[in-house]
């Protein structure tokens, strides 16, 4: 068990944005930071982290919550491997209470299996530089291909000694269980023998995005063309091969940072670009790119360059893995290495400048790149042409941004030699069948939609304040959702004196931001069916798109939904703020900005909750003839909270 300081301490340190800024690409939006969510595949970023109130949400997966959520969601850490991710990454000293035997044993097996895999990678790291024949074999075959010793250090590179069982009988010896090292696939146990997987082997470790273990690549020394030249780890509980790209550790600062991802085949591509001083390069080993690793990627840049060896014998084949980054959204751009050479050779033999040099003038843009290549092909074969037509159409029907769909057609035709109208007529076709779908979909969802109001038929509207208030901020949303404001907030400061004071500070957000981070705070949920599925999507719309059209909201509802907003839209005197006052509810009549008219509502709603929450109080008392001391407690720090709530709404209760 992890002491409570440490747990404490762990809180207090870390800052949210940070850790998340690790895996997600966060930009600053308002008084928030914003990105694509790490959950889903999307384009248009629903991921919003808060720094003031050290929350995120993620609008797309409607997952939320604090740091440690964000790790257990993102990383699948468990609490305490939450925690100790965060003391590790704050210079925490992690204090844990005894454990006993059976605790021990309790411990998951994926962190079990996650301990044989770091302590696997250290006892071949070891054994590479620390016996004889480690650096007679293992150590001497890295500095052939060119790598320093610095490289060995930062990518974890080892040695599995040629022997049977070396590997298994230390870590045995060491008290890791046999059940794990088979689990992780380090031991293949046959019957009663135990057998090293990566016998005889130079080993890759291989990382997950946050720097843990999570398998391995051995790659052979001798020339036996029988035997696997590289032999990976196992699928198991912590490795998932497509759900991971060596290097990506190393890598995703960089890759933010250079705003671009370079895409090789194998570890030691990567490797080799590192040294020669270009960082923001991982790997698929060997494998077809899945959708997952592209998302990897998705999260830190938009824009990608694949890499392809010399040799034109794969990339037609490769090519077809693309349009799974295209239809991402996100901007591929490929890069020929000269005629038997790899990214690995070609790092190896040119400094960086020259590196630099040829990747800047020989990556194409992937559309152009394509059309070339396969005119060249089809060249005056008006059959394959018109195959090739196809096999361009469908990877820019991939590409979900309207705009650039048209800048490449332009291009295609001219590269094609084929008028647009051409392509564009062999667009549709093939969406038609998408867009027949898409179609059928919403008319089905409609149908089930205009049951359901049958099935509850609308039950007799209450007009409350709460009712109001409630549809004074669908109004606002509507109105102003998009809008930016200065909003002032209380920041918890320290004074001269070293008291904490809470002080108000302004800071920019937009309205939609602004409101619902304030109602999620007080987990307030509208009372309203009806509105609350309205406030839903009209936050995620307006989350999505920066552009927000009334209109074209309406459209998307269901009837009985947009027939609520058009009528919000269109009321003016029936719910003027001036009446609300009669109701005892706390909102100015005139609003100088439409920041103060969101802090107003959002603080006359909590006003109201509260006064209802004090008026069940007493009246639970008062049933129970009871007076009880704790509830009377709790009816007075309402109360005191609505006196200073009015307050801040400028008025006396
Ligand atoms: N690979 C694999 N299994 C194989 C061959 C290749 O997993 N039998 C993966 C490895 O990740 C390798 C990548 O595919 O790094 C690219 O393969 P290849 O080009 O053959 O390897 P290189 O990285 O060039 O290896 P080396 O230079 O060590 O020969
Ligand atoms: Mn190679």
């Amino acid at each position: 068990m992890i002491h409570k300081t440490t747990i404490d301490q762990v809180y207090e340190a870390a800052r949210l944005e940070e850790v998340i800024g690790d895996f997600v690409q966060l930009k600053k939006s308002g008084s928030n930071f914003k990105g694509l969510s790490p959950f889903t595949d999307e384009r248009t970023p629903s991921f919003m982290v808060s720094p003031v109130k050290q929350i995120w949400k993620d609008f797309s997966s409607g997952k939320g919550g604090n740091v440690v959520a964000f790790l257990m969601e993102h990383e699948h850490f468990s609490y305490p491997e939450a925690i100790k991710y965060l003391a590790k990454k704050y210079n925490i000293e992690v204090e844990e209470t005894e454990q006993t035997d059976e605790q021990k044993e309790q411990a998951s097996a994926r962190e079990s299996m996650y301990l044989v895999s770091e302590f696997a990678k250290e006892y071949f790291q070891n054994q590479l530089v620390k016996t004889d024949l480690g650096k007679a074999i293992g150590l001497s075959y890295f500095k052939e291909r060119g790598f320093t010793e610095e490289t060995i250090k930062k990518f974890g590179l080892g040695y599995s000694p040629d022997e049977w069982s070396a590997f298994t009988d230390a870590a045995v010896k060491k008290g890791y269980q046999l059940e794990f090292l088979e689990k992780t696939g380090l031991t293949i146990v046959k019957e009663e023998r135990k057998f090293d997987r990566f016998k005889g082997r130079v080993m890759f470790p291989i990382h997950s995005m946050s720097g843990r273990v999570l398998g391995f690549g051995g790659r052979i020394l001798t020339n036996d063309k029988k035997a696997a030249k590289y032999l990976n780890s196992p699928e198991s509980d912590i490795y998932h091969k497509s759900k991971v790209l060596y290097g990506i550790y190393y890598a995703k600062q960089s890759i933010a940072k250079e705003d671009v991802c370079y895409l090789v085949e194998g570890y030691t591509d990567v490797i080799q670009f590192h040294q020669t001083g270009i960082k923001n390069v991982v790997s698929s080993s060997g494998t077809a790119l899945t959708p997952e690793q592209i998302r990897l990627v998705n999260r830190l840049t938009k824009n990608i360059t694949v890499l392809f060896d010399g040799d034109a014998a794969g990339l037609r084949a490769s090519l077809r893995g693309i349009d799974l980054i295209l239809e991402q959204g996100m901007n591929v751009k490929v890069c020929a290495f000269p005629d038997g050479e790899d990214p690995d050779s070609f790092a190896k033999n040119n400094t960086l400048e020259e590196l630099t040099a040829y990747l800047n003038d020989n990556a194409k843009d992937f559309i152009q790149f394509k059309a070339s290549l396969l005119m060249n092909e089809a060249k005056s074969d008006p059959i394959k042409k018109a195959e090739l037509v196809r096999d361009m159409v469908t990877s820019i029907s991939k590409i979900p941004d309207r705009i650039q769909t048209e800048i490449y057609i332009r291009e295609c035709s001219r590269i094609m030699d084929i008028s647009e109208e051409v392509l564009y007529s062999t667009l549709a076709q093939m969406g038609k069948k998408e867009l027949a779908d898409a179609n059928k979909k919403y008319k089905q969802q409609q149908k089930e939609q205009a049951f359901s109001v049958v099935k509850n038929p609308e039950s007799v509207k209450k007009i409350d304040a709460l009712f109001e208030l409630e549809r004074k901020i669908i109004q606002i949303l509507l109105l102003y959702g998009n809008q930016e404001e200065d909003f002032e907030d209380l920041v918890l400061k320290e004074n001269d004196e070293n008291e904490l004071i809470l002080e108000p500070e302004v800071h920019k957000a937009k309205v939609f931001e602004k409101i619902y981070l304030d109602l999620q705070q007080d987990e307030i949920e509208l009372a309203n069916d009806q509105f609350k599925d309205i406030y839903y999507s009209l936050i995620e719309t307006l989350n999505e798109h920066e552009s927000f059209k009334i209109d074209q909201f309406v459209n998307i509802l269901p009837p009985n939904l947009s027939s609520i907003v058009t009528g919000i839209l269109m009321d003016d005197e029936k719910y003027q703020l001036a009446k609300w006052e009669e109701k005892d509810i706390f909102v100015k009549e005139k609003h100088q900005t439409i920041s103060q008219l969101v802090s107003e509502t959002i603080l006359s709603l909590r006003c109201f909750l509260i006064q209802q929450k004090v008026t069940e109080l007493q009246q639970e008392t008062a049933e129970k003839q009871d007076h009880n001391k704790e509830v009377l407690e709790e009816v007075m720090n309402y109360h005191s909270l609505k006196i200073l709530l009015a307050k801040k709404l400028n008025r006396v209760v």
